[in-house]
């Protein structure tokens, strides 16, 4: 017999103490993404609504939900930087989710470390292991299912360079695990980090 289901429809309610969406949809990868302000200033938020979306040409985007100081950076000049959070790097990068003022460097604010890029003007983080470079390709406001936007903006962007720290370079193999990437469960604490013990090999299946 099959078990007993706990069943709801969201827009009445989930009927639990804590919603479980972002537990069941977790853990997700982290944008710890790096933008510039028309004034210059420096910015640098996490978000866990985060993605890569094509192979060629590499496609990453993130959701904003709200309008906020990184959505606004890349409306206004086309840049971020992407740059992976890891485990050594987890209290800066909640350090980096004060919702601070546009006028304040969130990168000082986390006590990190822009470091010029080469492609774009956005500066990378000098302490993350990996950074992508990224030009906008487009942003859209979500919308429900009656076709009114939801006030939540997809960004989108190219990844046009590549940062690799050469130490996650094994014989020229990208290694996953020894990065030590975090990853961000649900309710208002949870994270994961990725280690070698959780990796496992399947192959896909030929057909027929
Ligand atoms: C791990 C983590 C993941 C987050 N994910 C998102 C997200 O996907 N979308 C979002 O709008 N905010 C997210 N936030 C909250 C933003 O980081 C926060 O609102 C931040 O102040 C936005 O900064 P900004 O205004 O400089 O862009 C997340 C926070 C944390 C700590």
């Amino acid at each position: 017999m099959a078990e007993e289901m706990h069943f709801y429809e969201p827009a009445q309610g989930h009927g639990l103490p804590h919603d479980p969406f972002n537990a069941i949809v977790g853990p997700r990868p982290i944008g710890w993404i790096a933008t510039r302000s028309s004034a210059g200033v420096l910015n640098l938020a996490p978000y866990s609504f985060f993605n890569a979306f094509n192979y060629t040409p590499p496609l990453i985007g993130f959701s904003s939900i709200g309008r906020k100081d990184t959505l606004r950076n890349i409306e206004e000049n086309g840049e971020f930087v992407w740059n992976l959070a890891t485990r050594p790097l987890a209290d800066a990068m909640n350090a980096s989710c004060a919702p601070a003022p546009p006028d304040v460097d969130e990168f000082a604010l986390a006590g990190l470390t822009p470091l010029a890029s080469r492609i774009v003007a956005v500066p990378r983080l000098a302490e993350s292991p990996v950074s992508f470079e990224c030009r906008r390709t487009q942003i859209i406001e979500l919308q429900g299912l009656n076709g009114e936007g939801v006030g939540s903006w997809l960004v989108l962007g190219e990844v046009v360079g590549v940062h690799i720290a050469r130490h996650l370079l094994r014989d020229g193999v990208y290694d996953t695990a020894a990065a030590a990437p975090i990853l961000r469960g649900g309710g208002p604490a949870d994270y994961f980090e990725i280690g070698p013990e959780s990796l496992f090999r399947m192959r896909r299946p030929s057909y027929p």
